[in-house]
């Protein structure tokens, strides 16, 4: 298992674009710092989404918060990935718990695939996903399903950003069955983005039929992020998961 620890900088005209391009398309998903507030209040109050899924509820004020960091975070897990020779732009991919999809989005506008099905359970979710796919003319498919249910194709790559913290968090007792589940979702290649406790987890546990590499990178914004994202950095955690 490698750790590596990388600086990238994000392009403010990447981001911008993105950000200008769903915005003209109605899809206001121009983060807040108060949305931020918003949503983890929110997300506190209502509890884990195990029992009640709140992506329903609080789908939008969610992807106001996270879609563009989580897009941000997901290009440059699959610019590693592409310079690291595990994926390219002919592979099938799907966006496993994809919700409105920054990670398809960045696969699509990162490498220009577009065999890309995103699977996402929460109506509230998929429903912003079509709407994103159908205004901008993006060319995956969005699908409403449960992953654990999804059967997904041989020699595919699994993008998987932000769903095991579902499940993975400390008052969850169903750790044992995600990592059965999540045998079954990665059939031979696979990009993880989330907490960095919860990835070393699950590279000890796929460890003995897959290799795994764990990386760290701190992103720098442009004066465009950063006047959204009052940080400057985005910092994320992600592994590469391919099959011995
Ligand atoms: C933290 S959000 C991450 C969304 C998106 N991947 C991102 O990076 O912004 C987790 C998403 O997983 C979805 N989800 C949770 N369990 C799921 C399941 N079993 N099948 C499909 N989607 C699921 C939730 O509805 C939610 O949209």
């Amino acid at each position: 298992m490698v750790n590596s620890k990388m600086v990238s900088i994000a392009s403010d005209i990447k981001i911008r674009n993105v950000v200008n391009g769903l915005v003209r398309a109605g899809i206001d998903v121009r983060p807040r710092v108060h949305s931020l507030t918003n949503v983890r209040n929110k997300i506190r109050r209502s509890g884990v989404c195990l029992g009640r899924c709140y992506y329903d509820e609080f789908a939008s004020i969610f992807n106001k918060a996270y879609f563009v960091k989580n897009y941000i975070k997901a290009s440059v897990a699959i610019e590693q990935a592409v310079s690291c020779g595990l994926i390219s732009k002919g592979d099938k991919y799907y966006d496993l718990g994809g919700g409105a999809g920054p990670a398809s989005l960045a696969i699509w506008r990162s490498i220009g695939a577009s065999n890309i099905t995103l699977v996402e359970k929460s109506r509230g979710q998929y429903i912003i996903a079509k709407d994103i796919v159908t205004k901008i003319s993006a060319p995956y498919l969005v699908v409403n399903g449960d992953v654990f249910q999804y059967k997904t194709q041989r020699d595919s790559v699994a993008v998987i950003s932000y769903l095991f913290c579902e499940y993975m968090s400390g008052r969850s007792n169903k750790k044992d069955v995600i990592f059965n589940k999540a045998v079954a979702m990665i059939k031979d290649r696979a990009i993880v983005i989330d907490y960095r406790c919860n990835l070393e987890v699950l590279a000890l546990y796929l460890g003995a039929a897959y290799d795994c590499d764990i990386f760290d990178k701190t992103i720098k914004l442009g004066d465009y992020g950063s006047s959204s994202y009052s940080e400057g950095v985005v910092n994320v955690s992600f592994l590469l998961i391919k099959r011995k």
